[in-house]
Protein backbone atom coordinates (compact mmCIF):
# COMPACT_ATOMS: atom_id res chain seq x y z
CA UNK A 1 0.00 0.00 0.00
CA UNK A 2 1.25 3.33 -0.54
CA UNK A 3 2.20 5.21 2.50
CA UNK A 4 2.09 8.85 3.11
CA UNK A 5 5.43 9.89 4.59
CA UNK A 6 6.55 13.37 5.92
CA UNK A 7 10.23 13.46 6.42
CA UNK A 8 12.74 15.79 7.96
CA UNK A 9 16.21 16.45 6.32
CA UNK A 10 18.14 18.51 9.07
CA UNK A 11 21.11 19.33 6.61
CA UNK A 12 23.53 20.44 8.48
CA UNK A 13 21.74 22.38 10.97
CA UNK A 14 21.56 22.46 14.99
CA UNK A 15 24.10 21.74 17.97
CA UNK A 16 23.54 19.09 20.24
CA UNK A 17 21.37 20.54 22.97
CA UNK A 18 18.58 21.88 20.19
CA UNK A 19 18.87 18.51 18.24
CA UNK A 20 17.90 16.68 21.68
CA UNK A 21 15.17 19.31 21.95
CA UNK A 22 13.80 18.97 18.49
CA UNK A 23 13.95 15.14 18.95
CA UNK A 24 11.84 15.20 22.11
CA UNK A 25 9.07 17.79 20.91
CA UNK A 26 8.55 15.26 17.77
CA UNK A 27 9.10 12.02 19.95
CA UNK A 28 6.18 13.49 22.49
CA UNK A 29 4.00 14.46 19.57
CA UNK A 30 4.16 11.05 18.07
CA UNK A 31 3.48 9.32 21.18
CA UNK A 32 -0.40 10.87 21.00
CA UNK A 33 -0.29 10.67 17.08
CA UNK A 34 -3.07 8.48 16.04
CA UNK A 35 -2.77 9.07 12.33
CA UNK A 36 -1.39 7.39 9.53
CA UNK A 37 1.21 9.69 8.23
CA UNK A 38 5.07 7.97 8.54
CA UNK A 39 7.21 10.65 10.13
CA UNK A 40 10.98 9.81 9.71
CA UNK A 41 13.77 12.16 10.91
CA UNK A 42 16.79 12.31 9.74
CA UNK A 43 19.57 14.31 11.87
CA UNK A 44 22.93 14.56 11.33
CA UNK A 45 25.46 11.75 11.76
CA UNK A 46 26.35 12.27 15.03
CA UNK A 47 22.71 12.74 16.25
CA UNK A 48 21.50 9.07 14.92
CA UNK A 49 22.41 7.61 17.84
CA UNK A 50 19.90 9.83 20.04
CA UNK A 51 17.30 9.52 17.45
CA UNK A 52 16.85 5.45 17.50
CA UNK A 53 17.33 5.79 21.26
CA UNK A 54 13.87 7.68 20.71
CA UNK A 55 12.78 5.31 18.02
CA UNK A 56 13.14 2.54 19.62
CA UNK A 57 10.86 3.06 22.49
CA UNK A 58 10.03 0.27 24.60
CA UNK A 59 7.00 1.59 25.88
CA UNK A 60 5.48 1.98 22.31
CA UNK A 61 4.37 -1.20 19.89
CA UNK A 62 5.70 0.64 16.87
CA UNK A 63 8.67 3.25 16.29
CA UNK A 64 7.23 6.51 16.69
CA UNK A 65 9.10 7.62 13.71
CA UNK A 66 11.96 6.11 11.30
CA UNK A 67 15.27 7.27 11.84
CA UNK A 68 17.21 8.53 8.77
CA UNK A 69 20.57 8.89 7.92
CA UNK A 70 21.49 11.86 5.67
CA UNK A 71 24.24 9.94 3.56
CA UNK A 72 26.23 6.87 3.39
CA UNK A 73 29.54 5.42 1.89
CA UNK A 74 29.32 4.35 -1.56
CA UNK A 75 32.09 1.83 -0.14
CA UNK A 76 31.81 -1.51 1.81
CA UNK A 77 34.07 -1.05 4.77
CA UNK A 78 37.61 -0.29 5.19
CA UNK A 79 40.04 2.35 4.75
CA UNK A 80 37.84 4.50 3.78
CA UNK A 81 38.37 7.89 6.58
CA UNK A 82 35.43 10.15 7.78
CA UNK A 83 32.79 8.04 5.94
CA UNK A 84 30.32 5.79 7.67
CA UNK A 85 28.80 2.44 6.08
CA UNK A 86 25.30 0.79 5.17
CA UNK A 87 26.43 -1.67 7.59
CA UNK A 88 27.12 0.67 10.65
CA UNK A 89 24.33 2.40 10.21
CA UNK A 90 22.51 -0.84 9.85
CA UNK A 91 23.69 -1.64 13.28
CA UNK A 92 22.28 1.14 14.78
CA UNK A 93 19.08 0.58 13.97
CA UNK A 94 18.63 3.31 10.94
CA UNK A 95 15.73 2.88 8.96
CA UNK A 96 15.99 5.02 6.00
CA UNK A 97 18.90 7.16 4.32
CA UNK A 98 18.50 9.96 1.85
CA UNK A 99 20.43 9.09 -1.26
CA UNK A 100 20.66 11.54 -4.42
CA UNK A 101 20.09 14.74 -2.75
CA UNK A 102 21.06 17.47 -5.21
CA UNK A 103 23.18 19.24 -2.27
CA UNK A 104 25.38 16.13 -2.27
CA UNK A 105 25.44 15.89 -6.26
CA UNK A 106 26.53 20.05 -6.35
CA UNK A 107 29.05 20.11 -4.05
CA UNK A 108 30.18 16.45 -3.05
CA UNK A 109 30.37 14.88 -6.89
CA UNK A 110 28.19 12.67 -6.59
CA UNK A 111 26.96 11.23 -10.06
CA UNK A 112 23.90 8.68 -10.69
CA UNK A 113 26.46 6.21 -10.84
CA UNK A 114 27.79 6.39 -7.11
CA UNK A 115 24.42 6.93 -6.21
CA UNK A 116 23.47 3.54 -7.39
CA UNK A 117 26.12 1.86 -5.76
CA UNK A 118 24.57 3.29 -2.37
CA UNK A 119 21.61 2.24 -3.14
CA UNK A 120 22.49 -1.11 -3.65
CA UNK A 121 24.17 -1.14 -0.68
CA UNK A 122 21.53 0.26 2.19
CA UNK A 123 18.64 -2.10 0.30
CA UNK A 124 21.35 -5.03 0.79
CA UNK A 125 21.10 -3.95 4.59
CA UNK A 126 17.41 -3.74 4.54
CA UNK A 127 17.38 0.42 4.84
CA UNK A 128 14.52 2.28 2.77
CA UNK A 129 16.72 4.79 0.59
CA UNK A 130 14.79 7.88 -0.34
CA UNK A 131 16.12 8.69 -3.86
CA UNK A 132 15.99 12.38 -4.57
CA UNK A 133 15.87 13.75 -7.83
CA UNK A 134 15.02 17.32 -9.36
CA UNK A 135 16.25 19.70 -12.20
CA UNK A 136 17.81 22.65 -12.15
CA UNK A 137 16.02 26.26 -12.81
CA UNK A 138 18.01 26.60 -16.34
CA UNK A 139 16.83 23.06 -17.08
CA UNK A 140 13.53 23.96 -16.26
CA UNK A 141 13.69 26.98 -18.51
CA UNK A 142 14.59 25.12 -20.85
CA UNK A 143 11.89 22.64 -21.25
CA UNK A 144 14.00 20.00 -20.35
CA UNK A 145 12.71 19.25 -16.70
CA UNK A 146 11.04 15.90 -17.46
CA UNK A 147 13.51 14.77 -19.70
CA UNK A 148 16.30 15.18 -16.70
CA UNK A 149 14.28 13.84 -14.24
CA UNK A 150 13.37 10.61 -16.15
CA UNK A 151 17.22 9.75 -16.77
CA UNK A 152 17.84 10.24 -12.87
CA UNK A 153 15.35 7.83 -12.19
CA UNK A 154 16.70 5.52 -14.94
CA UNK A 155 20.62 5.57 -14.08
CA UNK A 156 20.32 5.43 -10.54
CA UNK A 157 17.24 3.02 -9.71
CA UNK A 158 16.57 0.99 -13.30
CA UNK A 159 18.50 -1.97 -12.64
CA UNK A 160 16.67 -3.22 -9.35
CA UNK A 161 14.36 -5.63 -9.15
CA UNK A 162 10.80 -5.64 -8.76
CA UNK A 163 11.05 -6.40 -5.27
CA UNK A 164 14.27 -4.25 -4.35
CA UNK A 165 12.36 -1.26 -6.00
CA UNK A 166 9.37 -1.66 -3.93
CA UNK A 167 11.52 -0.60 -1.06
CA UNK A 168 12.43 2.74 -2.48
CA UNK A 169 11.05 5.95 -1.61
CA UNK A 170 11.48 8.74 -4.39
CA UNK A 171 11.25 12.52 -3.53
CA UNK A 172 11.25 15.07 -6.19
CA UNK A 173 12.71 18.04 -5.24
CA UNK A 174 13.42 20.88 -8.34
CA UNK A 175 16.78 22.28 -7.25
CA UNK A 176 15.28 25.93 -7.91
CA UNK A 177 12.69 25.04 -5.11
CA UNK A 178 14.89 23.97 -2.10
CA UNK A 179 15.85 26.60 0.20
CA UNK A 180 14.24 29.43 -1.79
CA UNK A 181 11.14 30.26 -0.26
CA UNK A 182 9.58 29.44 -4.07
CA UNK A 183 8.12 26.33 -4.16
CA UNK A 184 6.73 24.20 -7.08
CA UNK A 185 3.03 24.45 -7.55
CA UNK A 186 0.78 21.56 -6.82
CA UNK A 187 0.53 21.13 -10.42
CA UNK A 188 3.80 21.70 -11.32
CA UNK A 189 4.38 19.13 -8.57
CA UNK A 190 1.85 16.74 -9.83
CA UNK A 191 3.18 16.69 -13.10
CA UNK A 192 6.18 15.52 -12.47
CA UNK A 193 4.95 12.87 -9.47
CA UNK A 194 2.84 11.73 -12.43
CA UNK A 195 5.08 11.12 -14.87
CA UNK A 196 7.31 9.32 -12.63
CA UNK A 197 4.58 7.03 -11.81
CA UNK A 198 4.32 6.60 -15.03
CA UNK A 199 7.76 5.54 -16.02
CA UNK A 200 7.72 3.46 -12.77
CA UNK A 201 4.62 1.58 -14.26
CA UNK A 202 6.69 1.50 -17.39
CA UNK A 203 9.58 -0.57 -15.80
CA UNK A 204 8.09 -2.69 -13.24
CA UNK A 205 4.20 -2.63 -13.74
CA UNK A 206 0.95 -1.20 -11.95
CA UNK A 207 1.04 -2.47 -8.39
CA UNK A 208 4.84 -1.54 -7.83
CA UNK A 209 3.98 2.28 -9.55
CA UNK A 210 0.72 2.45 -7.43
CA UNK A 211 2.87 1.54 -4.09
CA UNK A 212 5.99 3.61 -4.40
CA UNK A 213 5.53 6.68 -1.83
CA UNK A 214 6.52 10.40 -4.07
CA UNK A 215 7.20 12.79 -1.61
CA UNK A 216 7.65 16.59 -2.61
CA UNK A 217 10.89 18.72 -1.45
CA UNK A 218 11.74 22.23 -1.85
CA UNK A 219 10.09 25.12 0.06
CA UNK A 220 7.90 22.70 1.51
CA UNK A 221 6.40 24.54 4.68
CA UNK A 222 3.22 24.53 7.31
CA UNK A 223 1.12 27.03 4.75
CA UNK A 224 1.82 25.51 1.55
CA UNK A 225 1.85 21.63 2.43
CA UNK A 226 -1.63 20.91 2.22
CA UNK A 227 -2.14 22.24 -1.08
CA UNK A 228 1.13 20.05 -2.23
CA UNK A 229 -0.32 17.35 -0.80
CA UNK A 230 -4.11 17.34 -1.79
CA UNK A 231 -2.87 16.54 -5.22
CA UNK A 232 -3.26 12.72 -6.22
CA UNK A 233 0.54 11.69 -7.29
CA UNK A 234 2.11 13.55 -3.93
CA UNK A 235 2.71 11.69 -1.06
CA UNK A 236 4.19 13.85 1.32
CA UNK A 237 7.40 15.88 1.47
CA UNK A 238 11.31 15.90 2.02
CA UNK A 239 10.94 18.97 4.88
CA UNK A 240 14.45 20.77 4.94
CA UNK A 241 14.49 23.95 6.86
CA UNK A 242 10.44 23.53 8.16
CA UNK A 243 11.93 20.49 10.06
CA UNK A 244 14.14 21.89 12.20
CA UNK A 245 10.62 23.51 14.03
CA UNK A 246 8.39 20.72 15.56
CA UNK A 247 5.66 22.89 15.41
CA UNK A 248 5.63 23.31 11.88
CA UNK A 249 7.00 20.05 11.09
CA UNK A 250 4.13 18.63 12.89
CA UNK A 251 1.48 20.92 10.91
CA UNK A 252 3.17 19.58 7.79
CA UNK A 253 2.37 16.20 8.77
CA UNK A 254 -0.96 17.08 9.84
CA UNK A 255 -1.70 18.94 5.96
CA UNK A 256 -2.64 15.48 4.30
CA UNK A 257 -6.77 16.15 3.35
CA UNK A 258 -8.57 12.96 3.74
P1 LIG B 1 13.88 23.21 2.10
O1 LIG B 1 12.61 22.63 2.64
O2 LIG B 1 14.68 23.95 3.11
O3 LIG B 1 13.66 23.97 0.83
O4 LIG B 1 14.82 21.95 1.72
C1 LIG B 1 14.28 20.91 0.98
C2 LIG B 1 15.25 19.82 0.93
O5 LIG B 1 16.31 19.93 0.35
C3 LIG B 1 14.92 18.59 1.66
O6 LIG B 1 15.80 17.56 1.35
Amino acid sequence: MRQKIVAGNWKMNKDFEDAEVLLDDIYNAQLKYKGDVQVIVCPPTLYLELATDYANDEEMDEAPFGVGAQNVSEYVKGAYTGEISAQMLASMGITHCIVGHSERRKYFGETDKIIAEKINLLLSYSMQPIYCCGEVLEEREAGKHIEVVAKQIQSALFHLTPEEFSNIIIAYEPVWAIGTGKNATPEQAQEMHDIIRKLILEKYGNEVANDTSILYGGSCNAKNARELFAMPDVDGGLIGGASLIAEDFLKIRDSFVD
